[in-house]
C-alpha cells in the first residue's frame, strides 16, 4: 500500500507546474490540467495535498482548519491564502491520514481516518477526468472528457467569484468564522421576486429580518440572477444566459471605484461572516487584497441578528459589541462568546395574570436604546412613557416595551435585534421587564416527589428547563440549510386575503368558497389519509402558470366543537408560523361545511419513512429529524402567542417535505392554553401508546402532555422500530420504552440500533432525553426549551430514573 502511495505522491510531483511549465503559461494559451481516475491527495503530502490551477493561482485539496483539514477550494496568495469554497461544510474536519481519492469508477471520495467514506461531489454519473481551472472553478468531466457534469461555480458556499453567477433562488451562507468554514448566521438570497436580500440565517426569517434589499423586486417570477463578471462588476442580469441579458441593476462596478487591477486582479464577492456581503480585489503581482464594496455599506449595527437574542449592539471605535440586556445575562458565559446571546438571569415565574406580573417584576428604563423588531402589539395611544411602562409590566406575555411620540410597542421574547442609538437621543424610551430579586427563588415552586439517590440529578434538571433562555442561533444554523427558499421582502396584500379580525398582514389566511376547493381537489378525488376528524384530500392551486399543491381537511365531526372554537382554532394556528410546523394556508366556512387548506408534503409521514419498507432515514437524518420535530413543538408550547398543546404527537402526524424536513401536522386535537388556563379535559384525546399517562388518570393535562409523546416518538425515531413491536427476539425487546432503559442502565445503548455504526456517546445522550420525556410523574419531564438545549447539547443531561418507578 505504501508503496503505492509513494508511486502516486511521485506521479503527482512530477506532473506539478515546474517554473518552466508556468514561464509557457504566458506565451502560449492556457490547457486545462487533467485529473485522472485513480490520483489521490493526502493533507500531510507536501507535495500532493492540493490539485493547482495551469496557473497555479487557484489549488483543490485539504485546507488546514483547526486541528484538522478540509476539502476546498482556495486562491493562492503570497500572503494569505482565501478560501473560496468549501465541501461538505458542515462536516467535521478530518485528520492527516485522510484520503482524497479520485476511484477508478470516476467518484471524487473523502476516506476519513476511521475509513468511513463520503462523496465529497455529489453527480451520479462517473467522472472521466476533472480540472481545477484558472477561474477558481473545479469541474468534473463527463465520458467524453469535454461535458461539463458537475462544478463548483453551481455550488457555491459563501463567495462568488468573476464569471459566477447566483442563480434565481439561489443563495450564499456565511461561515462561521474565518477559521470556521461551516454554515454560518448569514444568507444572502437572490430571491424569485427579483430581490437580492441579506437576512439572519434563522429558520423562519421574514421581510421583517432583512437588513439590506437590492430593491429590484419586480413581482414574482421574474428569474433574475445575481452576477460578478471578470472585472469586477457585480450585477443583477434578467436571463439565464448572463451573455446576452443587460443588466437590470449594478451593485458596484470595481472600474467606478478607480479599481486598476485589470486581468492581474482577481474578484471576489463574499458574504462574510460578520453578515456583510463584500466585493474583494485581489492583486496577483503583489499579493495584496482590498475591501471595494460593501452591502450594507455601513456596519453601524445595521447587521440584524449580529448579536444574539436578547443583546443589543454598540457602535464604538469603528468596532461592534454586543451586550446583554438588563435582566439577562451571556448564555455562555463560559467563554464570553456574545454572538449565541444572553438568557434571563433569573428562572421564569409562573406569571398568569396582572397581578403577578406586578408581583413578580420590575421594568427597569433604558435611554438610546432601539429595536427594529415586528411588536406583537402597538398602541399608537398611549400618554406617557409610564403608562407604556406598566402597560407591559402587567400582560404576561410582555418583556419589553418602547415608548415613542405616543405610540407604545410591546415585544415578546426573544429579544432581537436591539442596538444603541447616538447619546443623546430622548426621542425614545425602553422597559425591559426584569425579575424581582425576591423571587429569585421562585424557580422551584412545588416539593419534588423524589426520595431516591438521584435527588440532585432530579434538582439539576429542574433548573435546567426551568431555564428561561432562548433559541440559540448556532442551532438554527445548523439546518438553515433547510430554510424556506421563498421570502418576498415586501410582503403586497393580496385582494383575495381575509384577514381575520387584528392579525397581521403577513399571517392573513386565504379564505376560499367550497366550489373552489372542489375544484382544487378534483371533486376529492385523491385522499391522502384519514386525520383526527376528517379526511385529507390533494389537490392543487394554479398561481399564474406554476401549480402549488395543497392538502385539503375536510372536517366532519365539527358541529359539537363550535363555530367560535373553529375560528379561534383556526385564528392561533393560522398564526403559526414556523419551519417545523405544516403551514395553514386557508379555510373554508360556508354553510356548515368546514374545511381547513394545508401545504402539501410531498413526502409522506414519519411513520412511513420509519416503519414503512422503503429506504430508511440513516443515522444523521434521524437526528436531524428529531431536532426538527423538538424544535416544532417548542415553537408551539412557547414561542406562539398563546401556548398551545397539540395533544396527539405521533410519526403519523409528522409530515417530511420535498427536503425531508419534518414538520408537525393535524392540529385537530391541540388545544390553546390560554395564560390563565390549567386544562382538564373531559374527553381524552390523543392516541394509545403515545399518551400519557396522566390522561389516564384524571390529573390537569398540561405541556407536558406533548413532552411524553414526544420522548416516545423520539425513541421510535433513534431506533427505526415501533415502541411496540412484537416481531422481536427477546420478549424484553418488545416494549421500545422499557428495553431501552434497560440497555441504557448496562450502558449498551448500541443494542437499541443493530448492525448500524454509530456514535454512541450521541445515543446515549440521545437515549437519555427521551427517558427523561417519558417520566410517569409530568414534574419530572423537561419543558421542549430543556429538551431542545440537551438534544442540543448546550445542556448536560443527568442520569435519568426509571421512568415509570411509580407504577412498578
Ligand atoms: C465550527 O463550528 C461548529 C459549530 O459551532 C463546530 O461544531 C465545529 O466544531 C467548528 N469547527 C472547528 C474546526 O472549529
Ligand atoms: C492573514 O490572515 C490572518 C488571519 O485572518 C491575519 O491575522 C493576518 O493579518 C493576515 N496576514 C496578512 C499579511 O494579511
Ligand atoms: C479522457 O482524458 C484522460 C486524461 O487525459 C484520458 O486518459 C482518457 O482516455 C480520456 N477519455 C476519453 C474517452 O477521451
Ligand atoms: C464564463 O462562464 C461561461 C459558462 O458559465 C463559460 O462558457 C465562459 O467561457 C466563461 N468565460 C470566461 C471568460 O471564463
Ligand atoms: C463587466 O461589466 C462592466 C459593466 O457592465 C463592463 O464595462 C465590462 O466590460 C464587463 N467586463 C467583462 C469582462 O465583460
Ligand atoms: C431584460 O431587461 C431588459 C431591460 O429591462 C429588457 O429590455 C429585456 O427585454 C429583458 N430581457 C428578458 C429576456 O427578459
Ligand atoms: C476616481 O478617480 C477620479 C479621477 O482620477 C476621481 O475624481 C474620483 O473621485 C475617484 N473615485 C474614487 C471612488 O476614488
Ligand atoms: C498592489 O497592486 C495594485 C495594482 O496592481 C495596486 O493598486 C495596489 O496599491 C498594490 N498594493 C500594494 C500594497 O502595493
Ligand atoms: C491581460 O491579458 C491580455 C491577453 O489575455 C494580455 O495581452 C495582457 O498583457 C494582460 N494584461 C496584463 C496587465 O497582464
Ligand atoms: C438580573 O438583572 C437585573 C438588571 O440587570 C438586576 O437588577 C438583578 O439583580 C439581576 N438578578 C439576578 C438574580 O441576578
Amino acid at each position: 500500500m505504501d508503496a503505492i502511495a509513494v508511486y502516486i505522491t511521485f506521479l503527482l510531483f512530477m506532473s506539478l507546474p515546474s517554473e518552466n511549465t508556468r514561464a509557457r503559461a504566458e506565451t502560449q494559451p492556457p490547457l486545462p490540467k487533467k485529473i485522472v481516475p485513480g490520483t489521490s491527495l493526502s493533507p500531510i503530502s507536501a507535495h500532493s495535498s492540493s490539485w493547482l490551477s495551469h496557473s497555479g493561482l487557484f489549488a483543490f485539496g485539504f485546507y488546514p482548519q483547526g486541528n484538522g483539514f478540509v476539502v476546498a477550494i482556495w486562491l493562492v496568495c503570497k500572503k494569505n491564502n482565501t478560501i473560496v469554497w468549501t465541501a461538505n461544510r458542515d462536516d467535521p474536519p478530518v485528520t492527516s491520514t485522510a484520503k482524497l481519492q479520485f476511484t477508478m469508477n470516476g467518484r471524487l471520495i473523502l476516506k476519513d481516518q476511521k475509513g468511513q467514506e463520503k462523496l465529497v461531489v455529489k453527480v451520479n454519473a462517473r467522472a472521466s477526468s476533472g480540472s481545477m481551472l484558472d477561474s477558481g472553478n473545479f469541474v468534473l468531466y463527463g465520458n467524453d472528457n469535454s461535458s461539463i457534469i458537475w462544478q463548483s461555480f453551481d455550488y457555491p458556499t459563501d463567495t462568488l467569484l468573476g464569471n459566477q453567477s447566483l442563480p434565481c433562488g439561489g443563495q450564499l451562507s456565511s461561515s462561521i468564522s474565518e477559521t470556521n468554514r461551516s454554515t454560518g448566521r448569514f444568507q444572502l438570497n437572490m430571491q424569485n421576486d427579483g430581490n437580492l436580500v441579506l437576512y439572519p440565517a434563522y429558520i423562519s426569517a421574514t421581510s421583517w429580518d432583512a437588513y439590506w434589499a437590492s430593491d429590484t423586486s419586480a413581482g414574482n417570477e421574474v428569474k433574475y440572477h445575481l452576477y460578478l463578471n471578470k472585472t469586477g462588476s457585480l450585477q443583477i442580469l434578467n436571463s439565464s444566459s448572463v451573455f446576452i441579458s443587460s443588466p437590470i441593476a449594478t451593485l458596484i462596478d470595481a472600474l467606478e471605484d478607480n479599481d486598476t487591477g485589470g486581468n492581474q486582479t482577481i474578484y471576489r464577492a463574499t458574504l462574510d461572516s460578520d453578515g456583510v456581503f463584500r466585493l474583494y480585489a485581489h492583486y496577483v503581482n503583489n499579493g495584496s487584497d482590498k475591501v471595494i464594496k460593501s452591502f450594507p455599506e455601513t456596519n453601524t449595527c445595521e447587521v440584524k441578528g449580529f448579536c444574539g437574542f436578547n443583546s443589543y449592539c454598540t457602535f464604538n471605535d469603528d468596532k461592534l459589541l454586543c451586550s446583554c440586556l438588563p435582566g439577562y445575562k451571556l448564555l455562555d458565559e463560559k467563554n464570553q462568546d456574545t454572538s449565541l446571546g444572553c438568557k434571563r438571569n433569573y428562572s421564569k415565574a409562573e406569571c398568569k395574570d396582572e397581578k403577578d406580573g406586578e408581583a413578580f417584576y420590575n421594568m427597569v428604563p433604558m435611554n438610546n436604546i432601539v429595536w427594529d423588531d415586528h411588536p406583537y402589539f402597538q398602541n399608537e395611544d398611549t400618554s406617557s412613557e409610564e403608562q407604556c411602562s406598566l402597560a407591559c409590566l402587567v400582560d404576561c406575555n410582555c418583556w419589553a416595551a418602547l415608548y415613542e411620540k405616543g405610540s407604545c410597542k410591546k415585544q415578546g421574547l426573544p429579544l432581537r435585534y436591539a442596538k444603541r442609538t447616538h447619546e443623546g437621543d430622548d426621542s425614545t424610551k425602553a422597559f425591559f421587564k426584569v425579575g424581582k430579586n425576591s423571587w429569585k427563588g421562585y424557580e422551584n415552586p412545588f416539593p419534588i416527589p423524589i426520595k431516591t439517590t438521584s435527588n440532585k440529578a432530579v434538582v439539576h434538571i429542574i433548573v435546567v428547563t426551568s431555564v428561561f433562555s432562548i433559541i440559540l442561533c448556532s442551532a438554527i444554523v445548523i439546518s438553515s440549510h433547510y430554510m424556506y427558499k421563498i421570502r418576498v421582502l415586501k410582503y403586497k396584500r393580496l385582494t383575495e386575503t381575509w384577514s381575520l379580525g387584528g392579525l397581521n398582514e403577513d399571517v392573513a389566511l386565504r379564505r376560499f368558497t367550497y366550489n373552489e376547493l372542489r375544484r382544487a381537489t378534483n371533486q376529492f378525488k385523491e385522499e391522502l389519509g384519514k386525520g383526527s376528524f376528517g379526511a385529507v384530500y390533494k389537490g392543487s392551486l394554479n398561481k399564474g402558470k406554476t401549480k402549488r399543491f395543497i392538502a385539503v381537511k375536510r372536517l366532519e365531526k365539527l358541529v359539537e366543537e363550535g363555530e367560535r372554537e373553529f375560528q379561534a382554532e383556526v385564528r392561533a394556528i393560522g398564526k403559526t408560523h414556523h419551519r417545523n410546523l405544516v403551514r395553514l394556508l386557508g379555510f373554508c366556512a360556508e354553510g356548515s361545511k368546514r374545511l381547513l387548506v394545508y401545504e402539501y408534503m410531498s413526502n409522506g409521514s414519519l411513520g412511513k419513512l420509519l416503519f414503512g419498507d422503503q429506504r430508511r432515514p440513516n443515522w444523521d437524518e434521524r437526528i436531524r429529524i428529531a431536532l426538527d420535530i423538538a424544535r416544532g413543538i417548542l415553537y408551539l408550547h412557547e414561542e406562539c402567542e398563546a401556548p398551545i398543546i397539540h395533544c396527539d404527537i405521533k410519526p403519523q402526524n409528522i409530515l417530511m417535505d420535498e427536503f425531508w424536513t419534518a414538520k408537525i401536522s393535524d392540529f385537530g386535537l391541540a388545544k390553546l392554553l390560554m395564560p390563565d388556563q390549567t386544562r382538564t379535559f373531559t374527553v381524552i384525546r390523543g392516541t394509545r401508546g403515545y399518551m400519557a399517562p396522566e390522561w389516564n388518570k384524571n390529573t390537569p393535562i398540561s405541556l407536558k402532555a406533548d413532552v411524553y409523546s414526544y420522548g416516545i416518538v423520539l425513541l421510535e425515531t433513534l431506533c427505526c422500530r415501533r415502541n411496540l413491536d412484537v416481531n422481536v427476539l427477546e420478549p424484553e425487546e418488545i416494549l421500545l420504552s422499557g428495553w431501552a432503559y434497560k440497555c441504557f442502565v448496562a450502558r449498551e445503548v448500541n443494542k437499541l440500533v443493530p448492525s448500524e455504526v454509530i456514535d454512541e456517546n450521541v445515543m446515549e445522550n440521545m437515549v437519555k432525553v427521551a427517558l427523561w420525556c417519558i417520566q410517569d410523574e409530568p414534574l419530572l419531564r423537561p419543558t421542549m426549551k430543556g429538551v431542545v438545549l440537551m438534544l442540543e447539547g448546550i445542556t448536560d443531561i443527568a442520569i435519568p430514573p426509571c421512568p415509570d418507578s411509580n407504577r412498578a
